[in-house]
C-alpha cells in the first residue's frame, strides 16, 4: 500500500473532518502528495488541528457548492486519485438545515464528478456515501449493495441522491465497459457503517457525546435512542477499504467500479445503550441518562452485509467490537489524560492496524 501511494498526487475533499483527517494522515505517512478541499474545521478541538495537518500539505478552504472554484482547483492540481468525503454528515443537523445538507451532499457530489469529467487525467476516484442510503425497512435484514436506496431524513436522502448521481456518472461517462477506449477513469462508491475512533468531536454523535460528558462537562451521557441498532466500526476499517478500492481502480480493475459496503462483522451490530455501557466500562468512569427523543426520526435498525467486499475486494474488518472500542477510547484517554504527542499516538494506531 505504501509503495503504491508514495508520490501519487491525491485530492481529498473533506480532509478537515474526522475521517478525512485520518485518511490524510495515512496518505502523508505513505509519502503521497496530498491536496485537500474542505471548509475550515468547525469544532474545537478538531483532529485536523491536533494532527497539525494544515502546515504539511496544500489546503483549499472552499465550499464545494462553488463549482467554478472546484473545477479550477482540479485543473491546477491535476490529481491522479480522488477521495470524495466532503459532506454535512449529521442526521439531526439535516433537519435544521436541509437545503445546506442537500447542496453540500447531493450537488457537491455532482460538482466533484463533473470536475473529474471536465478536467480529465484522474485515474481513480472513490465517492464516499453511507449505510444510510438504503431504503430502511426497520428489519433485521442486513443491506446488500443491490438493495433499493431511499432516505427518510434529509441527510439520508441527500446521500442516497449523491449515490444515485455517482452511479449515473459511472454509467453515462465512466462506464467500466468503455474503460481504456472512451475514458481512462474508474470510479467506485463506498458505503460505510457508523464510524468510531479517536479525534471525533462532531455534535450529535455518540462517541463525541460520551467523551464530552465524561472529560469536559463531568455529567451523565445523555442518550436519545438507547435501543437503536447500528453497525459500529473503527475509522481505520472503512479507510483501509477506500485505499484498497482506489488502488485497484487505478490499476485498471474495472470490475471494482461499482458500490461497496464497508461495515463490521455481525457481533458489532449493537444498540446505542450497549455501546455506551461498554464505553463506560473501558473508561472506568461515567454514567448514562436515558432521555428518549423521537421528535426527529432516525432509523431504529441498520445492518450491513459486507460479503461482497470480503469476497471480491479481499477486504475484511480487522478489529472485533472490543478492539473498536479499545482503540477509540485509548486515543481519547491519551488525549485527555496521558498527553503523549497526538501525531505520534495516532501514527502508532495506524501502524499497528496496517501491520
Ligand atoms: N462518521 C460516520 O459515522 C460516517 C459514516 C458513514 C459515512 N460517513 C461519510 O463520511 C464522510 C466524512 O464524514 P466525517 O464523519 O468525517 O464528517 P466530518 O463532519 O467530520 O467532516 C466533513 C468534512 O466535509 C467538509 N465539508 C462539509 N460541507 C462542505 C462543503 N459544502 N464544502 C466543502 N467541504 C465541506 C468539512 O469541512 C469536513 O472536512 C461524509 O461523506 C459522511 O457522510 C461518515
Amino acid at each position: 500500500m505504501k509503495s503504491f501511494y508514495e508520490n501519487k498526487k491525491i485530492l481529498i475533499t473533506g480532509h478537515t473532518g474526522f475521517k478525512g483527517s485520518w485518511l490524510t494522515q495515512i496518505l502523508l505517512n505513505f509519502g503521497a502528495d496530498v491536496v485537500g478541499v474542505s471548509l475550515p474545521p468547525d469544532t474545537a478541538p478538531n483532529l485536523f488541528g491536533e494532527l497539525k495537518i494544515e502546515g504539511r500539505m496544500k489546503n483549499y478552504f472552499l465550499d464545494i457548492a462553488d463549482f467554478d472554484g472546484l473545477r479550477k482547483i482540479f485543473a491546477e492540481e491535476k490529481p491522479e486519485i480522488v477521495f470524495h468525503l466532503a459532506a454535512q454528515p449529521i442526521v439531526r443537523m439535516s433537519y435544521d438545515d436541509p437545503l445546506r445538507t442537500i447542496s453540500s451532499n447531493a450537488m457537491g457530489t455532482a460538482h466533484v464528478l463533473q470536475a473529474i469529467k471536465d478536467v480529465g487525467g484522474i485515474k481513480s476516484a472513490v465517492i464516499i456515501t453511507t449505510d444510510k442510503v438504503y431504503e430502511n425497512r426497520e428489519s433485521q435484514h442486513p443491506y446488500q449493495e443491490s438493495d433499493a436506496l431511499g432516505g427518510y431524513d434529509p441527510y439520508s436522502a441527500s446521500k442516497a441522491a449523491a449515490d444515485i448521481i455517482a452511479n449515473s456518472y459511472i454509467r453515462s461517462f465512466f462506464n467500466p465497459k468503455d474503460f481504456g477506449m472512451k475514458h481512462h477513469t474508474l470510479i467506485a462508491i463506498a458505503r460505510a457503517g457508523n464510524v468510531i475512533g479517536g479525534g471525533d468531536w462532531a455534535p450529535y454523535r455518540l462517541i463525541p457525546d460520551v467523551v464530552r460528558s465524561i472529560y469536559e462537562k463531568n455529567e451523565p451521557v445523555e442518550i436519545r435512542s438507547p435501543g437503536a441498532i447500528r453497525p459500529w466500526e473503527h475509522v481505520l476499517e472503512p479507510l483501509s477499504g477506500y485505499l484498497i478500492l482506489a488502488k485497484g481502480l487505478y490499476e485498471g480493475r474495472h470490475d471494482l467500479s461499482t458500490a461497496w459496503n464497508f461495515g463490521p462483522e455481525d457481533e458489532s451490530f449493537l444498540t446505542v445503550q450497549q455501546l455506551v455501557d461498554a464505553a463506560i466500562r473501558i473508561l472506568g468512569k461515567g454514567s448514562v441518562d436515558i432521555r428518549p427523543d423521537d421528535s426527529k426520526h432516525e432509523a431504529n435498525i441498520l445492518k450491513l452485509d459486507i460479503g461482497k467486499a470480503k469476497k471480491l475486494l479481499g477486504w475484511h474488518p480487522k478489529f472485533d467490537f472490543k478492539q473498536n472500542l479499545q482503540y477509540t477510547f485509548d486515543w481519547y484517554k491519551n488525549y485527555y489524560e496521558k498527553r503523549e504527542d497526538v501525531v505520534e499516538f495516532t501514527n502508532k494506531q495506524i501502524e499497528t492496524f496496517f501491520k
